[in-house]
This record gives structure tokens, C-alpha cells and sequence, in this order.
């Protein structure tokens, strides 16, 4: 059974929602070995295995959202809430460059006040002038309006992620207050594929009350909208919200298998985008990026933050390299991904290939 489903996935990739559920319930050893070799098989066929870096500058844990799973939301009031400066995040970005890095992303709390915006839009075109517009930039800053987005891709900003977080609707209405809409989010990641970002989404995988089945739910919909990159990642409790007290056993293996046989069904499915190696997979096992990288994934974020901000920006508990600086991560990470037989996309962008493929076809599905 498995290894039948396995050939037809590395072949055509074509996968039916019955098989993507057997697979998605391994957890004999030997299988799910055979499971991220065969994914792994399919991302060296289409993407290559070279891993990319984005350097993330996370500036600011101010946020006006209050997700029900996450350290920072704004009701938590235990939360010492910092805002760097447009210099400090220029500077940051800078680094990355003169590493090499070929792309930064920037992410933050939500805000969407004017003032933030003209913020943005100042930061990006300076750090394009400082880098020449050699660098790529990926923004992560939440639901904003169309023009908006507008205005930051033409600042300079070309990739968007913005998490649906889960496709379930029953789902997203228990982690989110009621006025956290997902319908608002499918419309911002529609407007984001119209203004022309190359358009990355995710979910969290191990939820309460999460199923299979919405997991699979969470696939077909990465391919049913033609995203170009992924960024998902294992849930992880932060002890002060509200969702903590619906888990009753964090199991830390499980959350991470669960993540690592996302990022493998998701690349036997949608072969030719980027996905992230996610930091909460790293919060879970020391090796996790690397085992993410095995099992599929081709991105990797490095943080690029000052290190007297990195504590304080706490989405979940036991963040790992809160005390590590970027120089100290560059060269950690680039011990882990020779070791396991990779190299790294140096100063080069990484371009989700969908992306291209996407746009010489003159694709439409944007509408
Ligand atoms: N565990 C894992 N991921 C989380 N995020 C927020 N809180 C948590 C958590 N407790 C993720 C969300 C969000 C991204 C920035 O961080 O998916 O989109
Ligand atoms: Fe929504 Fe942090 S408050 S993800």
C-alpha cells in the first residue's frame, strides 16, 4: 500500500484524499522514512536541494489582533512590547545583505494605522537603496487594505506570507475572537495575488480539535489557489493564552512528526513551490529544521534580529536562539545544512519556481 501510493506520488503527484490521509497517519519508523525519502526525491526533481535563507527581522510585538494561541496577542499584558527603530531594522537588513543572504522578511504584530504604513513603505525604500534592490523582501504583517499592499510592493517588497492559519471554518472560529474573520483573510490573500506578490500562506498543524482531515482540507487548498510558498509550522502552547487550557498533553514528538509529514505530503502534492523549514519545528527538536529540510522543505529563516528584542517576541513558549546574535546563527545553521549533504542559496533570491512557472504560463487563476 505504501510503497504504491508512494511511486504514484513521486511520478504524478497526483494523490487521492484517501492516500494523503494513509499517509498522514504513518508513524511506524521505517515508513515515515520512506514517506520524506520520496518527498525528498520530488523537491530534488523540482526545486533542488539547495537551501535558501530569509533573514527575519521580527521589529515589532505590538499587535491589535488577540488570537487565542499566541504569546503576543494583545491582551496579554505580561508581554513587554518593544518597536524598533526604521534605522535598527534598515541596519538589520543591511547585515543580511553584506552575509549574503539573498532575502529578508519582515514581520510584526498587526497594525494598520497610517502611520505604520508610511513606516513601512520609508523602511523599504531605503533598505532598496542601501542594497541596490539586491535584496529579496518578503513582508509578514497581517491583513492590511489592497492599496496598501499596493504601496509596499511598489516600495519594493515582492513576497507576502500571510497564514489562512486553518481552512476549517469551525476551526478558525474557535482560535480567533469573532471579529477575526477568515473570510477577511482570503480576500487579503486574493488582493495580494492581484497586486502581484508571489503569495505564501500556511496553517498550523497540530491544533485542539484539530482532524486529519482538515489538514488534508488545508492541502488541497494551497493547491486549489496555486500558492507559491508555504510556511507552516507545528501549534506550540505559550502558557498565557487562552488556548493553553484546551491542551490537556503537549507531546512533543507528535506535534513535530505531524509537522514533518505535512511539509512531506505537501511537496509529493504541490512539487514546485518553496517551503519553509519553520522555526517551531526547531522548538521542538533541536534537529527540527534540518529533519523539515529532509522531508521536503527548502527555505530556511534565520533570525536577523538584534538580540536584546529576540525575548520579547515570544509567538510560543521555549523560542529557540532568543540568545543566539545573527552571526552566531549564520554560522550554526551552515554547520547543520552541510551535515546533512545540502548547500545554501548564497546572494541568491530563491524564487519560488511555482512562481515563474505560474507567470510564463500566463496563469490566470490570480483572476
Ligand atoms: N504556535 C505555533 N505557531 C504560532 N503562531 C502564533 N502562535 C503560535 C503558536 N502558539 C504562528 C501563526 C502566525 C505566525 C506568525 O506564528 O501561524 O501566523
Ligand atoms: Fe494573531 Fe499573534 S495575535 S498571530
Amino acid at each position: 500500500m505504501l510503497n504504491s501510493i508512494l511511486s504514484k506520488a513521486e511520478t504524478d503527484g497526483v494523490l487521492a484524499v484517501s492516500d494523503m490521509r494513509y499517509l498522514l497517519e504513518l508513524t511506524d519508523d521505517a515508513d515515515l522514512k520512506a514517506l520524506f525519502a520520496a518527498a525528498y526525491a520530488v523537491k530534488r526533481q523540482y526545486v533542488g536541494t539547495k537551501a535558501f535563507f530569509r533573514g527575519i527581522i521580527e521589529f515589532s510585538n505590538i499587535c491589535r489582533k488577540d488570537c487565542y494561541y499566541c504569546g503576543i496577542r494583545k491582551s496579554n499584558g505580561d508581554v513587554r512590547r518593544f518597536d524598533m527603530e526604521p534605522e535598527e531594522i534598515i541596519d538589520a537588513a543591511v547585515w543580511a545583505h553584506g552575509n549574503d543572504y539573498g532575502s529578508i522578511v519582515l514581520q510584526s504584530g498587526e497594525r494598520c494605522d497610517a502611520a505604520f504604513v508610511d513606516r513601512i513603505e520609508s523602511v523599504l525604500l531605503r533598505i532598496r537603496e542601501r542594497t541596490n534592490g539586491d535584496l529579496g523582501i518578503t513582508l509578514s504583517l497581517g491583513e492590511q487594505e489592497r492599496e496598501t499592499y499596493r504601496r509596499w510592493f511598489a516600495a519594493g517588497a515582492h513576497r507576502y506570507l500571510l497564514r489562512i492559519e486553518t481552512t476549517s471554518p469551525i476551526l478558525y472560529a474557535k482560535l480567533h475572537p469573532e471579529d477575526h474573520r477568515l473570510d477577511a483573510r482570503l480576500t487579503c490573500l486574493e488582493d495580494l495575488r492581484k497586486v502581484g506578490y508571489q503569495v505564501g500562506t500556511g496553517v498550523m498543524i497540530g491544533l485542539p480539535s484539530q482532524t486529519v482531515d482538515d489538514l488534508i482540507e488545508d492541502i488541497l487548498f494551497f493547491l486549489a489557489n496555486d500558492i507559491d510558498m508555504i510556511g507552516m509550522g507545528p501549534y506550540i502552547v505559550h502558557q498565557d493564552t487562552p488556548l493553553a487550557s484546551e491542551v490537556e498533553t503537549f507531546d512533543e514528538r507528535h506535534q513535530l512528526l505531524m509537522g514533518l509529514k505535512m511539509i512531506a505530503v505537501t511537496r509529493l502534492v504541490l512539487r514546485d513551490v518553496n517551503i519553509a523549514a519553520t522555526t517551531a519545528l526547531q522548538a521542538l527538536d533541536h534537529q527540527g529544521r534540518e529533519a523539515g529540510l529532509q522531508a521536503g522543505a527548502n527555505i530556511i529563516m534565520p533570525n536577523v534580529t538584534d538580540t536584546k528584542y529576540r525575548a520579547a517576541y515570544q509567538l510560543y513558549d521555549n523560542k529557540p536562539c532568543t540568545d543566539e546574535n545573527s552571526s552566531m546563527c549564520k554560522g550554526c545553521l551552515n554547520r547543520r545544512i552541510t551535515l546533512i549533504g545540502e548547500s545554501i542559496g548564497f546572494g541568491e533570491w530563491g524564487d519560488s519556481p511555482h512562481y515563474h512557472r505560474r507567470m510564463n504560463h500566463g496563469a490566470t487563476a490570480a483572476g
